[in-house]
């Protein structure tokens, strides 16, 4: 949650923070600021609203200087207006503070802070630091390691969750620390950047660091030096990041959201690619973890990340025959769950960061459980924290609503299912190669199911100004239709619901009338008749079913006033290409209302706080 960019180096500090916020502004957009220092003094800028307010000032106000920070927020404390837009200043303005996450204990120390005689200019957690930076600072003698001394000291005095970047007025360095939040360093010649993920850096290097918890950093022109929180060197890896900028930026598409949903049979490709074996009847998944090991997995995820784990749990228990419990991240590490070390916790993350997935994760593996993440961001923290890690390969997702890397992860499952079900012999291997040939067909059905889109666009203009939606699935076509509805309400602000199919009698069938659209996912299956007897029951009661069908499926066409055909699959494969027709549906739909695709509202990308 929230952007960060700092740099020092020869360029235009200002340029570059602005545009690195532009690339970050899926993290948070209810503010931006920036400090950068002009002659010899920090000047703050900074601005409720989204970055673009904050640019416009900045078109008659020129911060010309070589060093600053600059941040865009997702409000945790404090509302989004401009005392509580970050950086933060002590009251003369030589230090300026960024920082993304929750520090738990800043009641106390503000109450400390206000009884020494400091004043608070906003409602945030984070202003605590730069009055506390300030304390330590001023009661250390004058040596170049100062300002990150006092970081230090007062890193050993709060608790809670931080990715943190100081600037100070007299030191031509940015000091940065993490706990939780996530923070790269980007690294240059003659100049170094600071941010909290990277896109960021893009523009610039390809050569980044990876902050681990509880590092700090000193970034200068010169270099960049990494402790731990008591100052003792730490070595981490250089990494070298392979990700285009033309694969981050929009790509001649108006939406980032459309970009990714069209980048889809590619990104499937990318993710299946190299790892189907169907001469061994096999994938290959490069993992280290014993399948013997274990006969429970806990599937643990957020939102979408979630549906894709439900997915994968029908994947897994029909190929693998391993019983799959999933849970929402956040209720997982509440609930006390049963683990021992027979279980696996798979934990799937587009940002590897989700803080409720790290958190049930770390729950899972302290009662003992082996740990794999399913995951996009390489290098991101749950990649880390668990014993193998299986890459999604969906490359930067930016739209705030995910659909690239869901594509990426039900792909990811699949073959993970295949992999499971080999190494325990419930799968067999003509049955596996079969399974393979379809999976492999799968980019180019989803390229197909594209080319719905002029129909499904059609469909949204006809039911864009329902203000409900309900979407039935039964089996694994259950998670498509939560999926399809969470993609409806986070970006057209539709009130959406899904429902297994077979629950819509015991209730929200009550919900059903002739202003209802229902979206019925009736794709081939063995339970396709059962379905369609849900789609008569919608109807008997003047419902508009809108139906997500299988090609060549005429019968649908009895039943419902609309049909989105979609390839032929393998009926556990369907969820592949029936989620394409929901996420044009629910693009669609957010265009026609005029609704801001990229950053709905209330909504960020990563979701770093509990
Ligand atoms: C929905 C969406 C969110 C994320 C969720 C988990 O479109 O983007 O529901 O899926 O916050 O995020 P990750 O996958 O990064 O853990």
């Amino acid at each position: 949650m929230c952007g960060i960019v700092g740099y020092v180096g020869f360029r235009n500090a200002t340029d570059v923070l602005m545009e690195g916020l532009k690339r970050l502004e899926y993290r948070g957009y209810d503010s931006a600021g920036v400090a950068v220092k002009v002659g010899g003094r920090l000047e703050v800028l900074k601005k409720a609203g989204k970055l673009s307010v904050l640019g416009d000032v900045l078109k008659d106000e020129k911060l010309p200087g070589h060093f600053g920070i600059g941040h865009t927020r997702w409000a945790t404390h404090g509302a989004p207006n401009d005392p509580n837009a970050h950086p933060h200043t002590t009251e003369d303005g030589r230090i300026a503070v960024i920082h993304n996450g929750i520090i738990e204990n800043y009641l106390p120390l503000k109450e400390g802070l206000l009884a020494r005689g400091h004043h608070f200019t906003s409602e945030t957690d984070s202003e605590v630091l730069a009055h506390l930076i300030e304390e330590k600072y001023d009661a250390l003698p004058g040596s170049p390691g100062r300002l990150v001394e006092a970081v230090r000291q007062v890193l050993q005095e709060v608790y809670g969750a931080y990715a943190l970047v100081v600037a100070h007025q007299d030191h031509e360095e940015i000091v940065v620390a993490r706990t939780v939040s996530p923070l790269v360093i980007g690294l240059g010649e003659g100049e170094n950047f600071v941010a909290s993920d990277v896109p960021a850096l893009l523009p610039y290097t390809r050569r980044v660091i990876f902050l681990h918890d509880g590092d700090m950093a000193v970034v200068s022109r010169a270099g960049v030096e990494v402790t731990d929180l008591r100052g003792n060197p730490v070595e981490r890896e250089v990494v070298e990041v392979d990700w285009s900028l033309e694969a981050a930026e929009k790509g001649g598409h108006p939406h980032y959201m459309l970009k990714e949903i069209y980048e889809q049979p590619r990104v499937l490709e990318n993710t299946l690619g190299g790892r189907l074996h169907e001469e061994h009847a096999n994938v290959e998944l490069d993992l280290n973890l014993d399948p013997a090991r274990y006969d429970r997995i806990h599937v643990i995820a957020c939102g979408t990340a979630y549906y894709a784990g439900w997915v994968g749990k029908y994947l897994i228990e029909s190929l693998a025959r391993i019983p799959v419990e999933i849970d929402v991240a956040s209720e997982y590490r509440y609930r006390d769950p049963v683990v021992d070390e027979r279980t696996l916790a798979v934990a799937i993350s587009q940002s590897g960061e989700t803080i409720d997935t790290l958190e049930a994760l770390r729950e899972a593996k302290r009662k003992g459980a082996g740990t794999l993440g399913v995951i996009n961001a390489k290098g991101s923290s749950i990649t880390r924290e668990v014993d193998d890690t299986l890459y999604i390969h969906a490359g930067p997702e930016i739209g705030v609503a995910s659909t690239k890397a869901y594509m990426a992860m039900l792909g990811a499952m699949a073959m993970l299912a295949v992999w499971l079900g080999r190494a325990r012999g419930t799968l067999a291997e003509a049955d596996a190669k079969e399974f393979l040939g379809e999976l492999r067909k799968l980019p180019r059905l989803v390229e197909q199911a594209l080319e719905q889109r002029a129909h499904v666009a059609h469909i949204a203009e006809k039911y864009h100004q329902a203000a409900d939606y309900l979407f039935l699935g039964r089996h694994i076509q259950a998670p498509t239709a939560y999926e399809g509805a969470l993609k409806l309400k986070e970006i057209s602000y539709i009130h959406a619901e899904a429902y297994p199919a077979g629950e819509m009698k015991h209730g929200p069938i009550a919900l059903i009338d002739e202003r209802l659209p229902v979206v019925v996912l009736t794709t081939d299956s063995p339970f396709y008749e059962k379905t369609l007897s849900n789609i008569q029951e919608v109807r008997a009661r003047g419902g508009r079913v809108i139906a997500v069908a299988t090609e060549g499926d005429l019968e649908a066409r009895r039943f419902a006033q609309d049909v989105i055909y979609v390839p032929r699959t393998h009926h556990l494969l369907a969820p592949v290409v029936s989620v394409v027709p929901l996420q044009l549906l629910a693009y669609e739909t957010a265009v026609l209302l005029g609704r801001d695709v990229d950053q709905p509202r209330n909504l960020a990308k990563s979701v770093t706080v509990e």
